[in-house]
């Protein structure tokens, strides 16, 4: 079979995430080379503005030496080394000890990973070791959302609340549950507040715990945000509510803060912007700015003490990986911290997260825009065929799926989420590259609107 795409790249060598496979086959990935601050450059040497951050991730930008050079200085050092039978390195040392004292709630201990998928897996098997060592067996079900992305791991595909991730993978596992997705545009009913939208998911939720038996429920899995399920910020009093819920049935919050963590909402993690007080956080991506792959799952004092006590009954935590707190990655967010502070990004964040949410608000006068929501550096607008009655397109992806390739060929990055064109750039974008960034932003909706017939 001829594999060779379009753009003259044989495509034959890898299986591409969450790609239509038989199409990518003609038409081939569009292939980035280098990156500098928020543009990324593709082997033409074409200039586009990033505006997903990669996957969520550059939040200090492409090209930014000083992770190079630290990720260099401790390559050089000690390369290598882990965690396992009463050895550790110092960096990971260094850094847990760094990240628990940023916990917006009292943390205990750290556990390193290698993804925000391993991240979840572990949080669902600590507390699954936690109810063990408590004595209460059945207590196992995990409660994740609707249209959550929590990764593609066994676990965390099934905490995934996209059909596209359990089809045909056979999943997801029977501990696994989902809950009302907090959606306000799309499932709020006519004239129903956002309170009384958060009271009555509260309240679905509380039924659904009863349904299955608190006993049998162990843990909550929330983004702050949700972000591949479509930038869904959560209604107003939603998790004071639904934590209210979790508390009476002695159910664990886990935050997953992939997305949201490291400045992304204008606060260091998603929790603060909204009021959640987790058992276990979840982070990635921008732990380290994406230069090197790493995620840590966080766990509160009393979690660690339950697993210190079975450990001691079993003989051995037995759980980890070999790159369980890679010295060059920790080196990397070790980094990261120090730049965060030193160029006072969260004060960015706040300064620039309003140019940008108002710029994209501006569009949701715009005939085929259904809704424009975000906060912070993260934004996401609806595409509708029909505004008033908020309907979806046919088939579902289509309308932003144009939009990202009009965005594309005007420069730009963006991500479609069935319709929702998706914005979240590095945090280290300038008032001028916002300015930039929502010029593009227009042309894309225009030309979208006009290939629509949507004018
Ligand atoms: C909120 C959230 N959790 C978990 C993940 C999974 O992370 P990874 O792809 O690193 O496994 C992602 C990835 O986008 C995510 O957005």
């Amino acid at each position: 079979m001829d594999t060779t795409t379009s753009r003259g790249r044989d495509v034959a060598y890898q299986l591409h995430p969450f790609t239509n496979l038989g199409r990518h086959e003609s038409e081939g990935p569009l292939v980035i080379a280098r990156g500098k601050g928020v543009y990324v450059y593709d082997e033409s040497g074409r200039e586009y503005l990033e505006a997903l951050a990669g996957l969520w991730c550059t939040a200090l930008g492409f090209g930014e030496n000083r992770l190079a050079e630290a990720a260099f200085r401790q390559l050089s050092r000690l390369p290598y080394y882990h965690q396992f039978g009463g050895k550790a390195n110092d960096v990971a040392i260094t850094l847990a000890e760094r990240l628990v004292k940023l916990m917006p709630v009292p943390m205990s201990k750290v556990f390193f990973n290698n993804s925000g998928s391993e991240a979840n897996e572990s949080a669902v098997k600590l507390v699954w070791y936690y109810n063990n060592a408590k004595g209460r067996p059945r207590k196992k079900k995990i409660i994740a959302r609707q249209r959550a992305y929590h990764g593609t791991t066994m676990v965390a595909a099934s905490l995934t609340g996209l059909a596209a991730s359990h089809r045909d993978f056979d999943l997801p596992i029977p501990q696994v549950r989902h809950t009302d997705c907090p959606y306000f545009y799309r499932y709020a009913r006519p004239g129903e507040s956002e309170e009384q939208f958060a009271t009555r998911l509260a309240e679905n939720l509380d039924a659904q715990i009863q349904r299955e038996d608190p006993e049998t429920v162990a843990a909550f899995i929330a983004e702050p945000v949700m972000g591949a399920g479509g930038v869904i910020v959560p209604p107003a009093t939603y998790f004071e509510k639904i934590q209210a819920v979790l508390r009476t049935h002695d159910v664990l919050m886990i935050a997953d803060e992939v997305i949201c963590g490291f400045g992304r909402t204008g606060r260091m993690f998603g929790c603060e912007t909204f009021g959640i007080t987790p058992d276990i956080m979840t982070m990635a991506k921008a732990i380290t700015s994406g230069y090197l792959p790493l995620s840590a799952t966080v766990i509160s004092e009393e979690i660690y003490r339950a697993c210190v006590g079975q450990s001691e009954k079993l003989g051995v935590f037995a759980h980890g990986y070999t790159y369980t707190g890679h010295p060059a990655a920790c080196a990397v967010a070790l980094e990261v911290l120090d730049i965060f502070e030193e160029r006072d990004l969260l004060g960015h964040v706040r300064r620039v997260g309003p140019i940008l949410q108002d710029g994209v608000r501006k569009f949701a006068g715009h005939p085929l825009v259904g809704d424009v929501r975000g906060v912070g550096l993260v934004a996401g607008m609806e595409l509708v065929p029909d505004k008033p009655g908020r309907g979806t397109f046919d088939p579902p992806g289509k309308a932003g799926a144009l939009f990202v390739a009009r965005a594309q060929a005007n420069g730009l990055i963006v991500r479609n989420l069935q319709d929702t064109v998706a914005l979240c750039p590095p945090l280290i974008i300038s008032e001028g590259e916002i300015d930039e960034l929502l010029r593009k932003f227009a042309k894309a909706l225009e030309e979208t609107a006009e290939e629509l017939g949507r004018r």
